[in-house]
């Protein structure tokens, strides 16, 4: 998508080989391109969120896996020194952001295709292609989430007798957050060039406030109509009537249709049904977990330094971090939250728009 006119992905390989990503704790205030050098590079990046968002830190963890095989052929490594190395460090990157499903898919795709052959140059250069592919798929599907999510809209604007919709989403699943396009934002990006009016109202989504900081700067950016509220106002503008629909990622979503997305996403959902307004989730099938039954039981909801909680960052002459609370309370950090499939409308996602049940999910990815 558009930065200043020029269009950019989220993380891509440069002419010179180098893997190369944004740096999205400097945003929206500084631009700042990275490159990420070594593993460890890639382990700082997923862990401090320079890198966020389920399907992007997917394929990070692939590139990771890649220079930690680079890494390996240089010290000498081969046959199994290499093997234990290679495995050390996607260990290490599994590790890194716990919940997630994007990222255990593309550590096993790397890794499947890293045991596919035996000499090391091969192995590294089969993990690249892996990589690399990785990368195409989640772009591609970014772009279909798109397509068929603009059916609804362009449905629900026609109903509104092309008046502006309201759309209202939560964190940012932008193109931020995958490779290009979003996936809750896809939709909203094609409509954009089709001409559908649209207002998109986002929720700030403490404590990393990626809405207020990253959804609003790419909205900004791709010249798309937007006003941020506070978590706490989403209802409230539901219940005035002001929102027609919403739309959300997810980072991962069980075979009976449980989302699991940034915290906060439940009581929006929740606003969302008691006032009988559609509530669709956006992912790419690399989103799935078809292993687990038990949502709540069963994921691993990541929990952040409290001090994220605590503190508050804004810019006031370069990056800044103030105390919001007694110095002395605690606090918790919960990333993450579920979203029961009795609230969700629909998910929609790279095949095709489905009812969020087992039936209809086996349909799609079995
Ligand atoms: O903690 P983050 O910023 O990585 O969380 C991101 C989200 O929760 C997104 O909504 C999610 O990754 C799905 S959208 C691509």
């Amino acid at each position: 998508m558009l930065v200043n006119g020029k269009h950019y992905k989220t993380i891509w390989i440069d002419k010179g080989g180098k893997i190369k990503t944004i740096d999205q704790n400097l945003l929206p205030f500084k631009f700042k391109i990275l490159t990420l050098d070594s593993s460890e590079d890639v382990i700082t990046a997923i862990k401090n969120m320079t890198v966020r968002g389920a399907p992007v830190i997917g394929v990070a963890g692939a590139y990771g896996i890649y220079l930690a095989i680079k890494e390996g052929i240089i010290k000498g490594y081969r046959g199994k020194e290499l093997d234990s190395y290679t495995i050390k460090v996607s260990k290490k990157i599994l590790s890194t952001r716990p919940t997630a499903i994007n990222l255990k898919y593309s550590v096993e795709r790397t890794l499947e295709a890293y045991y596919f052959t035996e000499l090391p140059e091969q192995k590294l250069l089969n993990v690249l292609n892996t990589a690399n592919q990785l990368l195409k798929t989640e772009e591609e599907a970014s772009y279909k989430i798109g397509i068929n999510g603009l059916r609804i809209i362009k449905n629900l604007f026609n109903k509104k007798k092309h008046k502006e919709l309201n759309i209202l989403t939560h964190c940012n699943a932008g193109w931020l957050a995958c490779i290009d396009y979003g996936t809750a934002l896809a939709p909203i990006y094609l409509a954009k060039t089709e001409g559908i009016k649209m207002h998109i109202w986002i929720e700030e989504t403490r404590p990393r406030n990626q809405g207020a900081r990253l959804t609003a700067w790419e909205l900004l950016h791709n010249g798309i109509k937007h006003t941020i509220i506070t978590d706490n106002a989403g209802g409230y503008v539901m219940q005035k009537g002001l929102v027609d629909m919403v739309i959300v990622g997810s980072d991962r979503t069980t075979i009976n249709g449980d989302v699991c997305n940034k915290i906060g996403t439940y009581k929006t959902a929740l606003a969302a049904f008691d006032n009988k307004i559609p509530f669709y989730v956006a992912l790419p099938i690399s989103s799935f977990d078809l292993k687990i039954n038990n949502a709540l039981k069963e994921i691993p909801i990541e929990e952040r330094n409290s001090d994220e909680v605590k503190f508050i960052e804004g810019y006031n002459k370069g990056i800044n971090k103030v105390l919001i609370t007694p110095q002395k309370s605690k606090a918790k950090n919960f990333g993450f939250d579920i979203t029961p499939a009795r609230l969700v409308t629909a998910l929609i996602t790279d095949k095709g728009i489905i009812r969020p049940d087992k039936k209809q999910i086996e349909k799609i990815l079995l």
